[in-house]
């Protein structure tokens, strides 16, 4: 038996066996795929730090949705079908950085660089889904941990794109 699921544009497929239940969406990201740019902190859903974002469309409305959700508590069993964008989806140095990448860049918000994935992709699922305004980056901005506690220019980095 087998799950199929899209990560950024390209397809994986994925045989039950190979995996166990407890087999994170983290996990299979950092560990089996080698894409470290998602991190993996608390592990119990608290930090933020392995926010990826899930995409699909509403089938009412034909609306495109993107969900960010914490990878380290989805089982990698239930990824069946899903659409899936890590940090390294939506910018690199080779095909240049995402605004909100750059932006946090910018505004020297990426400090010691742990939670800045997490922080950008929470940001990423707000931006796409055109809710980027400053109570939406307020209330999203709770589910994210920065060690550094140097909240302020990550803040100021996210709300100078608010619309
Ligand atoms: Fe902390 Fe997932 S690793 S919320």
């Amino acid at each position: 038996q087998q799950i199929k699921f899209h990560l950024q544009d390209k397809e994986y497929t994925v045989n039950v066996e190979e995996v166990t239940p407890n087999t994170s969406l983290n996990t299979y990201i950092r560990k089996t795929l080698q894409l470290t740019g998602t991190k993996g902190v608390c592990h119990e859903g608290g930090c933020g730090a392995c926010i990826v974002v899930l995409y699909s469309k509403d089938v009412n409305t034909d609306k495109d949705i993107y969900l960010a959700v914490n990878s380290c508590l989805i089982p990698l069993l239930s990824c069946n079908g899903w659409r899936i964008y890590t940090i390294e989806g939506i910018g690199d140095p080779v095909k240049g950085y995402h605004v909100i990448q750059q932006t946090l860049a910018n505004f020297n918000g990426t400090q010691c660089g742990v939670c800045s994935p997490g922080m950008v992709m929470n940001m990423y699922a707000l931006y796409e889904s055109g809710k980027l305004t400053m109570k939406e980056v307020e209330n999203a901005f709770g589910g994210n941990i920065c060690r550094c506690t140097g909240y302020r220019p990550i803040l100021s980095a996210f709300k100078s794109l608010c619309t």
